[in-house]
């Protein structure tokens, strides 16, 4: 079963693309299965930071296939920047680069419109990245959207003006027009950039790798608090972040799949609006935004900080099949003397409840906290597992025993070479 697949447990962010460059050596493939330019998953190694949104995080790798499946919502001209940055640093992508023809396109008009939807939800604004990702997916599902695939039609310009005249339309319901006309050229000659691309029809592509014994890393964006289905809504994105999506989002059958990774810091944080129980509002909350440089690496905005969540991981681990646990960001908490869980949540009619509630229920819960000792010690100066302080394993041992799931890595810092296997 050579599909492995990593998943966000919490609202994103969770240091994802760093998992994958870690383990993207023992895989052959590398696929992005959904969302879009609203990821921005971080990579640092041999001193430089590398932040991607739609290319697959193994890109680094000559040796690794990088594949942008069917489920993506793929902005040309984002596309383009990111890959021209990358040959400015030296990475050829021209062999190891594949995009499903069916993965749908952001038009500027997208973009257009996910700001015009936002701003007409007034003080209920989801807080998107603005990247177009909603109106995208909406066009998906409403069987109007335009494909990678299309751009090789000899009528692609008829297509996309008859979608833009439908986008005003929709703007023109809200009163507003469609601001997109500094951005059209732009898009055009990104989409001419992109047919010269290996477009594919990549389920194939990945079903042939498997059937010739071949090792593919499914890599998640977002978090399962997000997921569409399962996440906050509507305080969610618009796509299934969780591990169902893999299936859907590149037309690999479930019996594929054997781990499940699943990413949490140890801590939590969200960008963008909806209920975040363990939000810290106070300077607890504002050390941890500092000492683990808490700003979006999509939109640069400051992200919302608080502990760590059992009742939420234990609904995303359920939803996922999680079956080891990467912790991450440990060495953010290195100045605390002491760290708070929330093991579970008191209801509003005075119960205590391990589930995560629905948006209702979320409003009410009260977290209640169990304070474990901190560590105090710089983890970054941490090279073996064998070093980790004891109040640290403790942690770790206390998230385990909660969780029923196994903590297989230990991040103590950005570069890939911060990374603690434990066995
Ligand atoms: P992703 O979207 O899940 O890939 O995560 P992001 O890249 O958006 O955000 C994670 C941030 O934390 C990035 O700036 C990473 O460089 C950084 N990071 C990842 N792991 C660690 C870690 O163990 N310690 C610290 N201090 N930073 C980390
Ligand atoms: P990675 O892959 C964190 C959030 C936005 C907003 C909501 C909807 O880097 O973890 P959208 O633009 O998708 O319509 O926004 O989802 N969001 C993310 N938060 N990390 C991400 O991706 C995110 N992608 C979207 O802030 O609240
Ligand atoms: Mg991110």
């Amino acid at each position: 079963m050579p599909v492995d697949v990593l998943v966000g447990l919490q609202w994103g962010d969770e240091g994802k693309g760093k998992i994958v460059d870690v383990l993207a050596p023992t895989y052959d493939v590398v696929a992005r299965f959904q969302g879009g330019p609203n990821a921005g998953h971080t990579l640092t190694f041999d001193g430089i930071k590398h932040v991607l949104h739609q290319v697959p995080s193994g890109i680094f790798h000559a040796h690794i296939l990088n594949v942008v499946g069917n489920g993506v919502v793929l902005d040309p001209f984002v596309f383009r920047t990111e890959l021209q940055k990358l040959t400015d640093r030296g990475v050829d992508w021209s062999r190891n680069l594949y995009i499903s023809k069916k993965a749908q396109l952001i038009l500027p008009s997208h973009r257009s419109l996910d700001r015009i939807s936002e701003e007409a939800r007034g003080g209920d604004r989801i807080g998107s990245t603005l990247k177009g990702i909603g109106p995208t997916y909406q066009d998906k599902v409403g069987r109007a959207g335009l494909r990678v695939g299309d751009i090789l039609l000899p009528d692609f310009k008829q297509r996309y003006q008859d979608t833009v005249a439908r986008h005003a339309q929709l703007a023109s319901f809200h009163g507003r027009e469609l601001d997109i006309a500094a951005e059209e050229e732009n898009f055009f000659s990104a989409v001419e950039f992109l047919r010269g691309l290996q477009l594919t029809d990549t389920e194939y592509l990945l079903n042939d790798l498997l059937n010739q014994g071949k090792r593919i890393l499914a890599e998640g964006a977002q978090g399962s608090l997000l997921d569409i289905d399962f996440g906050t809504y509507p305080f969610v994105t618009s796509s299934s972040t969780v591990v169902a999506g893999a299936c859907t989002g590149l037309g690999i059958a479930p019996r594929h799949i054997d781990k499940v990774y699943g990413i949490t810091k140890a801590y939590c944080t969200r960008v963008g609006s909806g209920p975040f129980p363990t939000e810290l509002h106070d300077e607890v909350g504002e050390q941890i935004r500092q000492a683990g440089r808490e700003f979006g690496s999509t939109t640069g905005r400051p992200r919302r900080c608080g502990w760590i969540d059992l009742p939420a991981l234990r609904y995303s681990i359920m939803l996922n099949g999680v079956t080891e646990l990467h912790l991450m960001k440990a060495d953010v908490l290195d100045e605390f003397a002491e760290i708070n869980v929330c093991t579970h949540y008191r209801t509003a009619d005075g119960q205590q409840t391990e589930q995560f509630p629905d948006l209702a229920g979320l409003q009410e819960a009260a977290p209640v906290y169990t304070a474990l000792p901190g560590w105090q010690q710089n983890l970054n100066l941490v090279t073996d597992h064998e070093q980790l302080p004891a109040p640290l394993l403790s942690y770790v041992q206390f998230l385990e025993s909660q969780l029923q799931v196994p903590v297989r890595i230990v991040s103590v810092g950005p570069d890939r070479v911060s990374t603690l296997h434990l066995n």
